[in-house]
């Protein structure tokens, strides 16, 4: 039996000291909660992917009376840039909210369902995709690659086919 870490290393910084196409990214996920539909929480995120042709895709959360027929701004962005871009690599996907519901709203991490999407996405295109978490007070969490947000990710290796 041996006992054994993870060490996950990921940036925290101000908005103003990362790079100008990294602001600029947060820009655009600031821009994309605004198109947010999200009557039933009140919670506005927006996500902006830059992909390796220089362009970006928005996407925000969608949400639905029938709560989980909604969907996170992560994922409309991936998938939209997926199926308008399929073969670009995604070189970062930068994610912004706002609430007027909720008081000082720090800096949210993606769900679940949403690192798992990115991190397909990471394997295959085997090149890390950095992500950039942007909250109201202009505090950012960088994180270099996805697999450091989603250790132990189930991917489409550990499953092996039998022979046909
Ligand atoms: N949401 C996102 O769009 N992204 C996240 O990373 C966390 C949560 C959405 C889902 C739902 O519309 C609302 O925020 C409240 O959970």
């Amino acid at each position: 039996m041996e006992e054994k870490k993870i060490e996950i290393s990921f940036i925290s910084a101000h908005l103003s000291e990362i790079s100008d196409e990294e602001q600029q990214l947060v820009a655009n996920a600031k821009s994309a909660f605004k198109t947010a539909y999200a009557p039933y929480s009140g919670f506005l995120v927006g996500a902006s992917v830059l992909l390796e042709n220089g362009e970006v895709i928005c996407g925000s959360n969608q949400e639905n009376v029938a709560y989980p027929s909604g969907l996170c701004a992560e994922r409309v962005a991936l998938f939209y840039a997926g199926a308008k871009y399929p073969k670009i690599k995604i070189k970062t996907i930068a994610v912004s909210v706002f609430s007027k519901s909720y008081q000082e709203i720090d800096v949210i991490s993606p769900c679940g369902a949403c690192r798992q999407v990115m991190a397909e996405y990471e394997d295959k295109q085997e090149q890390s995709i950095k992500v950039i978490l942007h909250c109201p007070s202009d505090k950012v969490l960088i994180a270099n690659a996805v697999e450091s947000l989603l250790p132990f990710m189930f991917k489409s290796s550990l499953l092996k086919k039998y022979k046909q």
